[in-house]
């Protein structure tokens, strides 16, 4: 099964405190994007790349990273939207008609591993979503608008939503412009599929498959490098 991946990479990124717009933040020497671009690069089920970045930056992207690493399943970058649901719905109507699998995962989760991607992709082929996740750590509190606790969740059927996920490129194109047409937002794909009634997986994610936001996830990034 060939599948066609969409990086979004068109956030804004100032929660990182920094001034380097967050695809180009140096983690081990390199670009954060390219992280989650060589892994994608390397995978047998991976046919094209298509990164999403600001509009701004597409140049920088080119010079960067197209012009500077062997990533020869990337197609040219496309300008990204207000929200990262826009952006990855430029993604898709970027990518070929002919296209099987669509897999959507964060240029912000630099520690994505080939095992991930392909339960991902196995598991959307077989039920037409799929997404990878791991299970609550925390006890989970419902907070009232006053601050009080309203119960505490039981969170044994809880999971974290990561990417990447993976779809039948037909169904994440249905959802994507039905939500579009709804003026629905979602905080991640998997969620504008499951809106249509439809079938999503679970797969086991990782822990390491963290998400750069915050200086101090950037701090942890990097030790996280270091120890590699
Ligand atoms: O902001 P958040 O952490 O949810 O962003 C997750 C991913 O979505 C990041 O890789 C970010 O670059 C991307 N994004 C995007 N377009 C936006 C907002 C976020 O591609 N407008």
């Amino acid at each position: 099964m060939r599948a066609a991946v969409i990086i979004p990479a068109a956030g804004s990124g100032t929660r990182t405190g920094l001034k380097t717009p967050k695809p180009f933040i140096l983690l081990d020497g390199e670009p954060l994007v390219l992280h989650s671009l060589r892994v994608f690069q390397r995978h047998r089920a991976v046919a094209l790349i298509q990164p999403v970045l600001p509009r701004d930056l597409l140049g920088t992207f080119r010079r960067r990273v197209l012009q500077r690493y062997p990533l020869n399943k990337c197609l040219p970058p496309v300008a990204g939207g207000r929200e990262r649901q826009d952006s990855v719905f430029m993604g898709l109507k970027a990518l070929p008609e002919d296209v099987e699998i669509v897999v959507v995962h964060d240029a912000a989760r630099p520690f994505i591993t080939a095992a991930v991607i392909t339960r991902v992709i196995e598991a959307a082929a077989r039920h037409g979503a799929a997404l990878a996740a791991v299970p609550a750590q925390d006890t989970i509190k419902m907070r009232s608008r006053r601050g009080m606790v309203v119960e505490t969740v039981d969170r044994s059927s809880l999971w974290q939503a990561q990417t990447p996920q993976a779809f039948r490129a037909g169904i994440l194109r249905e959802a994507h412009s039905r939500a579009s047409s709804d003026g629905y937002r979602g905080t991640d794909d998997a969620s504008l599929v499951e809106r249509l009634g439809l079938p999503v997986r679970l797969v086991e994610g990782s822990s390491r498959n963290m998400k750069v936001t915050t200086p101090g996830d950037l701090a942890l990034a990097r030790a996280l490098v270091r120890k590699q």
